[in-house]
């Protein structure tokens, strides 16, 4: 499936991010800036912080508690806010769009 990023300037870089994997790894992977993913993706870090696109809010499961602690010490927190480590990808999710914060510090 392709997840497209759209960088804090509107920069748009599209992503083949295999099923299984998450949206931070393929950010990773593709060496997008705007994802760090410190912690690898166990929850740890919030560096892997995203808003998920207004089109496709209804089409993700909601983060978990243990999510929802880490996404309170993010920097500009909004409602459609994740953690990009925690949205495992599926063929139902080609073509997510994600935005990415202007810092994940
Ligand atoms: Fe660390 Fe997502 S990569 S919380």
């Amino acid at each position: 499936p392709k997840i497209i990023y759209i960088d804090a300037d509107g920069g748009e870089f599209e992503a083949e991010v295999e099923v299984g994997s998450n949206v931070m790894q393929g950010a990773v992977d593709h060496m997008i800036d705007g994802i760090v993913g410190e912690c690898g993706g166990v929850m740890a870090c919030a560096t892997c912080h995203c808003y998920v696109d207004p089109s496709w809010e209804d089409k993700l499961p909601k983060p978990d508690e243990a999510e929802e602690d880490m996404l309170d010490v993010v920097q500009e927190p909004q409602d459609n806010s994740r953690l990009s480590c925690q949205i495992e990808v599926t063929e139902a999710l080609d073509g997510l769009i994600v935005h990415l914060p202007k810092s994940q510090f």
